[in-house]
């Protein structure tokens, strides 16, 4: 997606091999425009596949996914790594562990929400590891509800993500994939319509 690539560009800071910080468009400020523009890809992309809802995850998958079901006029589920204490009964539960921050949660959906009928587009912002991704692909096949893929706004390739991705059966969709990092250095795979 052009205008997510020229962002990262303008906006984006490489702060080393591994990391972009992106703080200033999506992970701390939020551009609106940028994420109704992300919706509206997602939902092109995604379009006519019996889609019934959208997952993400707390918190920077929110702004994204939000755009994503307005969109495509669908409900958002956002999967919680602290449930509160309102939500203690009928829950799925998985323990996913970041390589990227160093830390574990117990990713948390209702049951309430979620069936065996439904069809689920998962949306979060990077896909690096693929940790989180893989817990919520988790959570949503204890509910035997099925999957329709994974959007993502910005993929590390040179991170083992898609791959797990793929081997899962999972239909990625990254709008940016950045295939090298490093220190003020950013590089992209070029999108097929290039
Ligand atoms: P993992 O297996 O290493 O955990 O990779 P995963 O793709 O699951 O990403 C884990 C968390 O690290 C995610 O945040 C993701 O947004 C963040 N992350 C990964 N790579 C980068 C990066 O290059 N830059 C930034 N800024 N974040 C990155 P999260 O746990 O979902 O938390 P939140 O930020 O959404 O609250």
């Amino acid at each position: 997606m052009k205008l997510l690539k020229e962002k990262i560009i303008s906006e984006g800071i490489a702060v080393n091999e591994n990391i972009l910080k992106v703080d200033g468009f999506i992970n701390h400020l939020v551009d609106p425009i940028l994420m109704a523009k992300i919706g509206e890809e997602f939902g092109t992309h995604f379009a006519n596949q019996g889609i019934t809802k959208i997952v993400t995850v707390e918190s920077s998958g929110i702004a994204p996914a939000l755009m994503t079901a307005y969109t495509m006029g669908l409900p958002m589920i956002i999967l919680k790594k602290e449930p509160s204490k309102a939500l203690n009964q009928n829950l799925y539960q998985t323990v996913v562990t970041s390589y990227t921050k160093g830390t574990s949660y117990e990713l948390t959906m209702s049951q309430n929400y979620i069936s065996q009928d439904d069809h689920v587009l998962i949306i979060d912002d990077f896909l690096a590891n693929g940790e989180t991704a893989t817990g919520a692909i988790r959570l949503i096949r204890k509910a035997h509800a099925t999957i329709a893929g994974l959007g993502v706004l910005i993929e590390k390739s040179f991170q083992p993500g898609r791959e797990k991705l793929d081997q899962q059966g999972v239909h990625v969709h990254a709008l940016a994939r950045i295939s090298k990092l490093a220190e003020n250095v950013i590089e992209f795979i070029p999108d097929e319509n290039e």
